[in-house]
């Protein structure tokens, strides 16, 4: 299979990349982090999440960053939503495009949403219902595709399972997240062939955390299985709160290095998105995890 030509490069940094962050950041400079994405040419942006304070507190500011932000045209600032309490407070922060998000494991659905798959997934119906009534678009996720922190080797099948549910409820695009980082390149490949089998290939993208160092080589195995369209964070940031020693989301930078060597078009300038993410690094006081950062920075 021939490479794409375009690649939407989904910037989760702001959400998956903070919602791990122990210490206090502030409104206003989540708000500059997503307006210097947003300059950057970024083109999707996720800022925030609609959950429960007491299971990530850092996400509890997020109605006030979605009201101060600058809303680019063309842009889409999304935020996550696990209930209907999470859309509504989403639809009343003005957001006009949401994800629902379930796991491809049992023991990882109950400790991220205390509840099982099958319970996750009728908690999405009344999502997506109210969803279609205000024209708001839902994506797609599914964790734990390539291991579980619980459960340890995951079947494709079983993503595929969870991935056809989720885009037959009317999600426009389904997410394959690799939360612990632990695929491989092989691996991933044979994932995409498994689940494309169930949705279409141009419906799903992939999400990488970079854990064992894999992601790269993994979106390079998902661009020849056919699939253009990659969540990736600024700086590396992240990990995720119920996934202990995950580490940060492929850092956008260093993706951005890999789509412009194989002349891929994405629409984002490589020094801005770089001056994006040494200004929150330097909030959060510690060196960028993007490679490609850190070799322009020993220059
Ligand atoms: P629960 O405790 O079972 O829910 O949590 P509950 O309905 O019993 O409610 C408990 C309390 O939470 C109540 O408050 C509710 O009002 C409140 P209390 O009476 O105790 O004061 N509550 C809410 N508050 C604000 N917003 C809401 C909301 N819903 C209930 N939407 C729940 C269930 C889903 C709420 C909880 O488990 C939760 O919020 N989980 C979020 C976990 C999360 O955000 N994880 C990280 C994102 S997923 C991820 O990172 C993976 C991904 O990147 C892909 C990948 O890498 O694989 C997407
Ligand atoms: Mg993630």
């Amino acid at each position: 299979m021939s490479l794409p030509s375009h690649v939407r490069l989904v910037e989760v940094g702001p959400r998956d990349g903070l919602q791990n962050e122990a210490q206090p950041i502030s409104v206003a400079d989540k708000v500059q982090l997503v307006d210097a994405l947003s300059a950057a040419g970024v083109s999707y942006i996720e800022v925030g999440s609609f959950v429960s304070p007491k299971w990530v507190p850092q996400m509890a500011g997020s109605a006030e960053v979605f009201a101060q932000i600058q809303r680019k045209p063309g842009v889409t600032y999304a935020a996550l939503a696990p209930n209907l309490r999470g859309f509504e407070d989403a639809l009343a922060a003005g957001v006009k495009e949401v994800a629902v998000f379930a796991a491809a494991s049992q023991a990882f659905s109950q400790r991220n949403i205390n509840c099982s798959i099958s319970e996750s997934l009728e908690r999405f119906a009344p999502i997506m219902s109210a969803a279609k009534q205000h024209g708001v678009s839902v994506r797609g996720y599914v964790s734990c595709v390539l291991g579980c922190p619980y459960e340890g080797e995951i079947a494709p099948q079983q993503v595929a399972a969870v991935a056809r549910e989720l885009y037959a409820m009317g999600c426009y695009e389904v997410s394959l997240g690799d939360t612990i980082g632990t695929g491989t390149a092989g691996a991933t490949r044979r994932l995409f062939e498994v689940v494309g089998a169930q949705v279409p290939r141009d419906k799903l993208a992939g999400h990488f955390h970079d854990t064992y160092g894999q992601a790269i080589a993994n979106i390079y195995a998902s661009l020849l299985e056919g699939i253009s369209v990659f969540d990736s964070s600024i700086a590396g940031l992240g990990g995720c709160p119920y996934a202990k020693g995950a580490s940060g989301n492929v850092a956008s930078e260093d993706v951005l290095y890999l789509l412009n060597g194989l002349g891929i078009e994405t629409g984002i300038d490589l020094d801005a998105l770089i001056r994006a993410g040494q200004q929150i690094s330097t909030v959060l006081g510690r060196p960028s995890g993007a490679r490609v950062a850190k070799a322009r920075n020993a220059k």
